[in-house]
């Protein structure tokens, strides 16, 4: 989608369909403000006349007027004036070009909803709404008759919006290409897809990718991914991106877990919880999205995108229960259950990140049933070693409206990952099923990585419904919050 700037003189403009914001309690935005004048308060008596309550969100239209040279009006609620939040933005955005798109008018114009009080950043949360909003995995699928698609939309807007605009179009399209990837089936993307997928984006974006396949693997003793991939027709492989800005100031490493499918192994997934495993590869997604992303910024920091990639599948080959895994630091790990293979595939690509010496390693993971279960459906579990990183995280995903809260990395439940006839397991008991994971990843994280963050994404990663702005499937969670950190200089919560 493109946009283009047209200045807020709104009177003298002429279109289709104008979009426009109202508060709560009939406060008109700047613009409705305007245009309610030259309407001699006409819009305003609308609102009232049909009770329009002006939730976040909520949407309704009037024909223009011979001094409002706008086939259509859109005005769209912004809630409560003093409870605007970026989201709230977006949520508006959304609504209101979908509105657009059903009036058939593909002539749209935006207000700048809410920059009265949030400011000039207000279009970045506007531009990331229409965009992201505006996603559907339709690819498959026959479009319905009187559809339209808009091409680009003109915002009322100066200059100074710019560079908002295009932070807003490069987090919402890297969000959006993470959840086009999600959402195709594991019939379409297999392990190798990923490595074709990643070769591809390195070559448009000039990173350097490095595959390892099977042989590779066997050869670098990367047994945990081995492990995990033995059972499919389709062989594992890990992948390694590299992007480095100009003089980087930082190296960073970002793990993504790339289970194509996740059938549980021998220990098969009920059919309940096997419907939507396409989504296991959500994760290195995610590592893809913010590695386009962060070459389209051109951030001066060195990053190394790393994905541990199989399909977890039963068969004659596959590994079973009681199996005993030795990584290459040492450990040995006795499975407990097959389909606790994430943090299997996860362990090979922490060792190998570790030895790149990065300040900090975040890995990204469909990983546990049981974060759902703490945290529900949309929020992010953070695990992480440093509180002000912790913190500093958090805050950055109010803001983007992918929320992360933390969880503790307690040490108390290692007790519980203990091995029998190994150093440790892959499973531990049915309590605290994500800290028992997140114990176990941190058995991977080499000693000298001071910064090591852990992010849950099962609950977020794929909706089996629409919420907020994004439609049922992928939502490209934590995508816009990372992209967030690196470009405000990946700090670790003191200021460096
Ligand atoms: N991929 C799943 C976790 C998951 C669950 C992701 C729901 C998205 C939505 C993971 O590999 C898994 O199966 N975990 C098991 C672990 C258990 C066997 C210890 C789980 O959470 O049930
Ligand atoms: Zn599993
Ligand atoms: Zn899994």
């Amino acid at each position: 989608m493109e946009f283009k700037l047209v200045g807020k003189d709104v009177l003298h403009l002429k279109g289709g369909v104008l979009v426009v914001g109202v508060y709560k309690n009939q406060h008109l935005s700047p613009i409705a403000e305007v245009v309610n004048k030259a309407m001699s308060s006409l819009l305003k008596d609308f609102l009232r006349d049909i009770h329009f309550e002006a939730e976040a969100g909520e949407t309704i239209f009037m024909p223009g007027h011979k001094e409002v040279k706008f086939k259509n009006i859109v005005v769209v609620g912004l809630g409560e004036k003093e409870k605007i939040q970026s989201d709230t933005i977006r949520k508006a955005a959304s609504a209101g070009l979908k509105k657009a798109k059903k009036l058939k008018n593909k002539d749209v114009y935006f207000e700048l909803l809410g920059e009265e009080i949030l400011g000039k950043k207000s279009a970045q949360f506007l531009i990331e709404g229409m965009i992201l909003g505006n996603y559907q995995f339709k690819k498959y699928k026959k479009p319905e008759k009187e559809e339209i698609e808009i091409e680009g939309v003109k915002v009322l807007g100066q200059k100074e919006h710019t560079k908002f605009i295009h932070l807003g179009k490069i987090l919402a399209e890297a969000t959006n290409f993470t959840r086009e990837i999600v959402n195709e089936p594991g019939n379409v993307v297999k392990p190798m897809d990923l490595a074709n997928i990643s070769q591809k984006l390195a070559q448009e974006h000039g990173l350097v990718c490095e595959i390892y396949d099977k042989n590779r693997l066997e050869k670098e003793g990367m047994n945990g991914i081995l492990a995990v991939g033995q059972g499919s027709e389709h062989p594992p492989c890990f992948i390694h991106l590299i992007y480095k800005g100009k003089k980087p100031k930082k190296k960073l490493v970002l793990i993504g877990k790339g289970i194509t499918f996740d059938s549980g192994g021998l220990d098969l997934k009920p059919e309940k919880f096997m419907k939507t495993m396409k989504c296991d590869k959500s994760g290195a997604c995610a590592v893809l999205g913010i590695m386009k992303a962060v070459a389209e910024l051109k951030l001066n920091l060195e990053i190394h995108g790393l994905i541990p990639t199989a399909e977890n599948m039963p068969g004659g080959s596959a590994f079973r229960p009681d199996d005993i895994i030795v990584f290459k630091n040492g450990k040995s790990v006795e499975i407990g259950n097959t389909d606790a293979e994430g943090r299997l595939i996860l362990a090979d690509a922490l060792i190998y990140g570790s030895n790149l010496k990065p300040q900090v390693i975040v890995d990204i993971a469909t990983l546990t049933g049981a974060c759902m279960v703490a945290l529900g459906h949309y929020t992010t579990g953070i695990f992480c070693n440093n509180r002000k990183l912790t913190t500093l995280l958090q805050n950055i995903s109010q803001e983007t409206g992918e929320k992360f809260w933390p969880l503790p990395l307690d040490e108390e439940l290692k007790e519980e990952i203990k091995g029998t006839f190994s150093d440790i397991k892959n499973i531990g008991s049915r309590y605290g099923g994500a800290i028992t994971a997140a114990l176990f990843l941190k058995e991977f994280v080499g000693e000298d990585v001071k910064n090591w963050v852990h992010l849950d994404i099962a609950g977020p990663a794929f909706l089996e419904r629409t919420w907020k702005y994004y439609a049922e499937g992928a939502t490209g969670v934590p995508v816009r919050t990372i992209i967030s950190w690196l470009q405000k200089g990946a700090s670790i919560g003191t200021g460096t």
